[in-house]
């Protein structure tokens, strides 16, 4: 199937302003899970020593889940919400024992494991395993929600599937992985909260640009 438009511009865009993230460099799916969990509630910045050091401290899943708890939180010590470190030790617990120690490589046996959801399932099945599932996180509402001018309410109950469905008929079998991080590196640096969309690549099919009602979008009701 042909690429989308919108797939082949975020895609090489990606390719000309991605940063350099370790993460990046590998197919581990067990140190891409482990910088996710950091990123979930974390910003790249602080996040990047916790990752090296963790990585260095518990290299593989079998080091992690032997690992003392005491040890783990004291390197999880300033990143907060330590109930993703100790779901970080059950998840590695529950592959060594149900897995034998090789990490899931499916996104329906990954979305299981404890502090993992749709969002760190389809990054792990994607950038590990080249699994097409699309990532839907914040980044993600942001973009697709101003180029599609979608007005479903991001905090209501239908946005996670709205939104979803539409990534994942965006996403190219030819590289799910590579698709995934562009978008959410687009939403970081070029789709941000408050865009300079006179350097945007999409801006000439941005539905939201074109009727320049980008600051409308996402929608989002108070709660
Ligand atoms: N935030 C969450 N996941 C990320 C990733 N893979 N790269 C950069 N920022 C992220």
């Amino acid at each position: 199937s042909p690429l989308h438009p919108f797939s082949a511009t975020i895609m090489a865009w990606y390719a000309e302003h991605q940063r350099e993230l370790p993460w990046r460099q590998t197919r581990d799916p067990y140190a891409i899970w482990l910088s996710e969990i950091i990123l979930q509630q974390t910003r790249v910045a602080q996040g990047l020593p916790y990752y090296e050091r963790l990585l260095a401290a518990f290299p593989t899943v079998r080091d992690l889940a032997e690992a003392p708890e005491a040890n783990l939180l004291r390197l999880w010590q300033g990143l907060g919400y330590y109930s993703r470190a100790r779901n970080l030790q059950k998840a590695a617990q529950m592959i060594m024992r149900d897995f034998a120690g090789v990490f899931p490589q499916t996104y329906d046996e990954i979305i299981r494991l404890p502090g993992v959801g749709p969002y760190t399932a389809a990054a792990i099945a994607s950038f590990a395993f080249n699994e097409a599932k699309a990532v839907v996180d914040g980044n993600v509402f942001r973009v697709l929600s101003r180029v599609f001018a979608v007005e479903t309410d991001i905090a209501s109950s239908a946005a996670r599937g709205i939104f979803t469905e539409l990534a994942q008929s965006l996403i190219p079998a030819s590289d799910p992985a590579g698709f995934n991080q562009a978008i959410m590196e687009f939403g970081a640096l070029q789709c941000t909260p408050s865009p300079d969309c006179s350097v945007c690549p999409l801006a000439i099919f941005c539905q939201s640009n074109l009727t320049k009602t980008v600051a409308n979008f996402p929608v989002k009701s108070k709660k």
